[in-house]
């Protein structure tokens, strides 16, 4: 099978993250049917500099022929807020990449490295944040601007908000979760009131699966006291991007997440959350886990790939127990001592050989 990949490396870690996750997938090419043909999409805000865009037109057409897209990060120091990350709403509108799809897994050899105590995390952490992806306030509609007033309008249409809605349902039932949690902020934002009819009224399809509504605030506060109880969340663009940073640090380290920007069937872009890291780039000292999850999801969701898929978590589990980059080693001396530190490479050499091993079985 020949699949075209579209890689965007983009700025700071992105690079050096994105070169692990390719490995991967060579590793896969090796001992499969695939074929992979990597395709460089430049963008960023190098390329920004570079050629005045941070998403070139060339860049763009060649993703959306693409089979799906490998992305690592975006952002420089020295540019205007925004002017390098804009490129990623770009692709996230442009290709109606509605959902964004962000799994926070605390693997049980990092569960020292989760901030909260034992009695918060008890049989462990595993959850799916579903996070609409192209609307509310990163529609950018009516922004206005003058001297004294500026204004962001939230949009919600009911196609976007159906079909996010329907997603997370669909997606809890094939994961067999009980319960499919909405986010809003209901008892202010209109919105956020026409989210939550259009959640009862789709929930009424799904009455074998539970039913929740938290308010934002309440939730940010329940993913720290009960996160071990949350299974499928759906919820608006902005309030999955604020809860799914925060979710993310209680898996050891930013750099073990993983997302999926996805329009199911069609091209999807797939990126570790964390950012492009300025302070780290260039030290080979990157956590390449986020990127090779992504891969993961890549070949779970839009190659239908389950079973390889599974080897990748497993080959993450069990190189967990033999070394780790900085951001993921124990605090605990004793366990520290018998496990390497890795670099980067180091670390997707080490996932590699252990994905190549179980492919071979
Ligand atoms: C994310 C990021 C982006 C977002 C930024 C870079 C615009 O934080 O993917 O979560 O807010 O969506
Ligand atoms: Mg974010």
């Amino acid at each position: 099978m020949k699949k075209k990949i579209a890689i965007a490396r983009g700025d700071g870690i992105g690079p050096e993250v994105v070169a692990e996750g390719i490995k991967i997938l060579k590793v896969l090419q090796n001992f499969s049917d695939y074929q992979f043909d990597f395709i460089e999409t430049p963008l960023g805000g190098q390329v920004l500099k570079d050629t005045g865009t941070n998403l070139p037109q060339k860049s763009f057409d060649l993703m959306k022929k693409s089979d799906a897209i490998l992305f690592g990060a975006i952002g420089l120091p020295g540019l205007p807020l925004g002017a390098a990350e804009s490129a990623i709403s770009k692709i996230r509108q442009g290709l109606d990449l509605y959902v964004n799809l962000r799994p926070i897994k605390l693997f049980e050899s990092l569960r020292d490295k989760c901030p909260l105590k034992e009695e918060y995390i008890q049989d462990g952490i595993d959850m799916t944040i579903i996070r609409e992806n192209t609307e509310g306030l990163y529609a950018k509609i009516g922004a206005e601007v003058s001297d004294n007033i500026v204004i962001n309008k939230m949009i919600y249409t009911r196609k976007s908000v159906e079909r996010i809605i329907k997603f997370g349902f669909e997606y809890a039932k094939k994961k067999g979760h009980s319960e499919v949690i909405s986010v809003d902020k209901a008892n202010l934002l209109e919105c956020s009131q026409f989210w939550r009819e259009i959640y009862l009224e789709i929930g009424k399809n799904y009455q074998d699966i539970k039913q929740r509504n938290f308010y934002i605030d309440a939730f940010c506060q329940w993913l720290i006291r009960k996160p071990y109880t949350v299974q499928t969340v759906v919820t608006e663009n902005m309030f999955g991007d604020i809860i799914s940073d925060e979710a993310a640090y209680l898996i050891g380290s930013l750099g073990m997440a993983a997302s999926g920007n996805i329009n199911p069937g069609k091209v999807s872009m797939y990126e570790p959350i964390h950012g492009s890291a300025p302070d780290i780039a260039g030290k080979g000292i990157a956590n390449p886990i986020g990127t090779i999850l992504s891969v993961k999801l890549m070949l779970d969701e839009s190659f239908g790939e389950k079973l390889y898929g599974d080897l990748i978590e497993n080959a993450v589990e069990l190189s967990l127990e033999q070394g780790r980059t900085i951001d993921i080693l124990p605090k605990n001396e004793l366990r520290k001592g018998k496990l390497k530190t890795l670099n980067t490479n180091g670390m997707g050499d080490l996932i590699s050989q252990h994905f190549q091993t179980l492919l071979k079985k």
